[in-house]
């Protein structure tokens, strides 16, 4: 099984930065310091500047919504330090962890019938092992032909002259690849509940930038509930043929490990797995390949370094093992995440006092790591602001440095699909490239990160690219 992750994930970037002098007894340690000024958390440049003026632990007071269940303080861990540390202090795999996100993570779960269920420890590790064959790279590297495929049908009806919406494109793209590959059935007409629930649930359980009333909504109640159908539909599919036919994948793992209950119902474990690949990856990764093709195409060095690679690719078997050696493809896809990772927020409750870069978190204390910060400090990453395809090649190599380079999350639930997620990157962007002239939004609107699929990113289409 092939799991070679092309990024340097904060796991992999060896021992933490560490505290200059050992950490005060808790008893004497003081409190971190409180922001001077008022801001948001999901401010990033808010959260650089506090990082900048406290260093990596300090208080924010975020009334509203995000503290109706953690209460309106919330300590901060920014900056490389923090990723290194939090990848320990949450990680289910040590005997003393520090950081716990069921509370955060109550309302998402309920979203998915899953009360009483909890997100952390020893349930949680055993479903990590168990999903980990279904969510590896090498889940798709065995049909990266029909990933092509996908692609292709999506976007060679682009007509020349239009102004196209990227991201509505590349979310059915993205939809088949994981619903085919990963669970054996395609998202086809639930796609828009699929991304009406992911996007509530969002800024309603998680971000809170909405209030919890948007949960009530009968439009995103009827979005939830064909999810849980479409759900269904993949289990009956797959138990429709011989179990002996089975194929090696993920709903195959999961159908061995859950049974069904009385009358054949899965359980809401099962239902929330089976769905699970189209909840967490539709949206990450189709906004991810939408933001590296708005990236190249204001680049155009970098854009003919990486269309050269994709057309080398073509002219030969489309396969991972090839295109895993496309540098600048791989360059820029890690670019694109270390400037667009996400929201990269993890909320997390305290369950002891600790002391972390001489400050005390007290039992119960909300806190938040905000694990893009060190993707922004000029320090890690010259000009930082810039894109630039070169920082990760040999000598660079930008993102080995502990805790500068985490676009797949720190701590105990780390991406699993971070593999697929990257080969679906690539390959998307590599196939447009290949086949399309494609220019910057002629409007020259700039692509908005949090926009919805229609107004995020825009091309213009100068037409389709003939091969001999
Ligand atoms: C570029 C696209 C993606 C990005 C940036 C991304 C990022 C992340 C992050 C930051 C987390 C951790 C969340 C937390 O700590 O609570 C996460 C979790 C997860 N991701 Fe991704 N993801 C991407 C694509 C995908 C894809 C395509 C899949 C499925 C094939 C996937 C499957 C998962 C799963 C199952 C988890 C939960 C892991 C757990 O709770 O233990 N992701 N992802």
């Amino acid at each position: 099984m092939t799991t070679e992750p092309a990024t340097g994930h904060a796991t992999d970037t060896g021992p933490g930065p560490g505290p200059a002098a050992p950490e005060p007894p808790v008893e004497d340690a003081p409190r971190p310091p409180r922001a001077a000024r008022e801001g948001s958390v999901d401010d990033l440049a808010y959260l650089i500047d506090c990082y900048r003026a406290h260093g990596p632990i300090f208080l924010i007071d975020q009334p509203g919504e995000l503290a109706r269940k953690e209460g309106a303080s919330f300590t901060v861990l920014a900056g490389p330090a923090a990723n290194t540390f939090t990848m320990k202090a949450a990680s289910m795999h040590q005997s003393d962890v520090k950081l716990r996100s069921d509370r955060h993570w109550e309302d998402f779960s309920s979203e998915l019938k899953m009360e009483g269920h909890t997100r952390e420890g020893e349930g949680h590790r055993r479903h990590r092992t168990l999903t980990s064959r279904g969510y590896a790279r090498s889940a798709v590297t065995g049909r990266i032909g029909d990933m092509v495929r996908y692609v292709e049908e999506q976007v060679l009806g682009w007509r020349p002259g239009e102004r196209t919406a990227v991201v509505p494109a590349i979310q059915r793209v993205v939809s088949e690849q994981l619903g085919r590959l990963l669970i054996g059935h395609p998202a086809g007409g639930y796609l828009d509940d699929l991304v009406i629930f992911v996007r509530t649930t969002k800024v309603a359980t998680l971000l809170r930038t909405e209030a919890a009333a948007a949960l009530s909504d009968p439009a995103y109640i009827r979005a939830r509930d064909r999810v849980f159908e479409l759900g269904h539909k993949a289990i009956q599919a797959r138990r429709a043929i011989p179990a002996d036919a089975w194929p090696d994948d993920l709903l195959t793992d999961l159908l061995t490990a859950y049974a069904l209950g009385p009358d054949d119902e899965p359980s809401p474990m099962l239902m929330a797995a089976t769905v699970g690949p189209l909840l967490a990856g539709l949206e990450t990764a189709s906004y991810r390949s939408a933001f590296l093709l708005y990236l190249l195409l204001n680049d155009p060095k970098a854009a003919a370094r990486v269309r050269a690679e994709a057309d080398e690719w073509f002219a030969g078997p489309l396969t991972w093992e090839r295109l895993k050696g496309a540098d600048t493809l791989r360059g820029a896809m890690m670019d694109a995440l270390r400037l667009y990772p996400g929201p990269s927020r993890q909320w997390y409750t305290a369950v002891q006092p600790f002391v972390f870069e001489g400050h005390l978190v007290r039992e119960g204390d909300s806190v938040i790591v905000v694990y893009d910060v060190s993707h922004h400090l000029d320090e890690l990453f010259p000009r930082a602001a810039e894109f630039d395809v070169d920082r990760y090649a040999p000598p660079r190599m930008e993102h080995r440095q502990p805790g500068a380079y985490a676009p797949f999350g720190v701590g105990g639930h780390t991406c699993l699909g971070s593999g697929i997620a990257e080969t679906q990157v690539m390959v998307n962007v590599a196939t447009i490239l290949h086949h399309l002239d494609l220019a910057p939004d002629p409007l020259g609107v700039p692509f908005d990160a949090d926009g919805d699929a229609e107004s995020a990113v825009h091309v213009g289409v100068v037409g389709r690219r003939t091969h001999p």
